[in-house]
């Protein structure tokens, strides 16, 4: 990680962590406008092929608003950490990471979600964000495992996770219900070789 500051004086400070060609941010309201560009620019024929049905409100601006305020929430909880990813001088969002269903005691893992803009696939964006966030994710949050789960035909998922170190797991027969079928996904994760286990081993975490 290149640096990692917080934004504010919040007791649980929301991150921004840098890389050489990315700034990644924890979602607040004022990119409500920017995010809403993005699924409208990336959705159809992209992002709609991998993903669950979208509700009515996908490019509303106020729903994103919306969404974002409720990931500072979920931040400050310490349920999620929805990431969102801009060149260093901001303006359209690049792409989301999502680190979610934080589950601690003797699990300490979450769940991993990726979108990258259409127009910047291939480019290494998404493998500089994850590799960045993944080494936040186990040494700032403390986390012992990240799962990464995808379709077998969407082989640049299974390409980027492959860089990253993620092991192939199994095979969820039905996973996720996406386009309008039940999708088998391949399950993948990634774990923390350096998790400190002391308070685990007397029974404080
Ligand atoms: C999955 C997804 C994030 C992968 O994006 P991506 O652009 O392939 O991933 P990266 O940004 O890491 O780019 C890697 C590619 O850029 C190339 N590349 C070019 N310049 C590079 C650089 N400077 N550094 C690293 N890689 C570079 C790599 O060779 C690689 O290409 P390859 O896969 O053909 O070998 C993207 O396709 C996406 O958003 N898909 C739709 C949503 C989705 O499927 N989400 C996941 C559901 S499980």
């Amino acid at each position: 990680v290149a640096g990692v500051q917080p934004l504010n004086a919040d007791a649980v400070a929301a991150p921004r962590v840098a890389t050489p060609r990315l700034v990644l941010t924890i979602a607040h309201p004022g990119l409500g406008p920017d995010i809403a560009r993005f699924f409208r620019d990336n959705w159809q024929g992209h992002l709609d092929r991998w993903s669950p049905p979208a509700g009515p409100r996908l490019f509303d601006v106020g729903y994103w608003t919306g969404r974002a305020e409720a990931a500072e929430s979920e931040w400050r909880a310490g349920t999620a950490a929805r990431f969102v990813l801009q060149r260093p001088d901001g303006g359209k969002v690049l792409g989301t990471c999502n680190y979610t269903n934080i589950v601690r005691g003797p699990f300490q893992a979450c769940y991993l979600g990726y979108q990258a803009a259409r127009a910047h696939q291939g480019q290494g964006f998404m493998t500089e964000a994850l590799e960045a966030l993944d080494a936040f994710v186990f040494r700032e949050m403390r986390l012992h495992r990240i799962m990464a789960n995808y379709m077998p035909e969407n082989t640049r998922s299974a390409r980027l996770l492959e860089r990253l170190g993620f092991l192939k797991e199994g095979l969820a027969r039905d996973y996720l219900f996406i386009d309008g079928v039940w999708r088998d996904h391949i399950l993948a994760a990634l774990t923390n070789p350096d998790f400190d286990d002391a308070p685990l081993r007397e029974g404080a975490a």
